[in-house]
């Protein structure tokens, strides 16, 4: 099973509050969401490897350790993943950056693929997919496994709120992949919304509806 990641942390939380009220203006969500990414990538790039280096100081010499190169993408689902990108990017400048683009079918709620732009070498990257809503799992799973077919192998899910049912799904479709949500809610309402959530992303970060 893979392992589910909540982040408690109270700035995650007091930011995810605002982020799910309904008056917050679209300026708001789009700061918000970038923010919470931005906290959230730091706890999920935890395992990142380091090598030891010596840094001259102006006083003396200094035993540090950086980031040993590794190689690193990060996976936005469109459209709405896309909110979650500059937080990431601010916290690692160099990231390659691919773009899945995929919608549910609002009848069926099956993804429905329409875009696939990788790093060329994305099958040696490690890849943090990132979505903010993780509702049946299906737009989730699906990403996962096209990034498979792409030879992806190290592959990360990052989304703000976590439905039981697309956690579930998750786990079931694809058990190696861990999932970091800030929250998991309480359902799906019968349109596939996640209850109590923030609505549709897409929508509050773009100003669509
Ligand atoms: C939303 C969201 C996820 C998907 C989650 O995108 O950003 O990609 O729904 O739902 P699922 O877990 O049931 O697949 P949506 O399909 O609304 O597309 P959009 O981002 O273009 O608005
Ligand atoms: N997609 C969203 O944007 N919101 C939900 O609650 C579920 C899917």
């Amino acid at each position: 099973m893979s392992n589910v990641h909540v982040f408690d942390h109270p700035l995650i939380q007091h930011k995810l509050s605002i982020l799910r009220d309904e008056r917050t203006s679209v300026k708001e969500f789009r700061e918000l969401i970038s923010e919470i990414a931005m906290l959230m990538c730091y706890e999920a790039t935890r395992d990142l490897p380091l090598e030891d280096v010596e840094v001259q100081t102006p006083v003396a010499m200094a035993h540090c350790r950086q980031i040993a190169g590794k190689k690193l993408a990060i996976v936005p689902i469109l459209r709405a993943g896309l909110g979650m990108v500059d937080g990431m990017v601010t916290m690692m400048p160099n990231v390659k950056v691919g773009h899945i683009g995929l919608f549910r079918d609002p009848e069926t709620l099956e993804p429905v693929k329409y875009y696939f732009k990788m790093p060329a070498d994305i099958a040696e990257r490690d890849v943090i997919i990132v979505d903010p809503m993780l509702a049946t799992g299906g737009s989730a799973a699906a990403a996962v496994t096209f990034l498979k077919e792409a030879g992806a192998q190290h592959i990360k899910l990052m989304s703000v709120i976590g439905a039981p049912e697309g956690v579930e799904a998750m786990q079931k479709a694809h058990p190696d992949v861990d999932i970091f949500v800030a929250a998991v809610d309480e359902h799906l309402n019968d349109h596939g919304y996640i209850v109590p959530g923030l609505g549709d992303a897409g929508d509050r970060i773009f100003g669509t509806k």
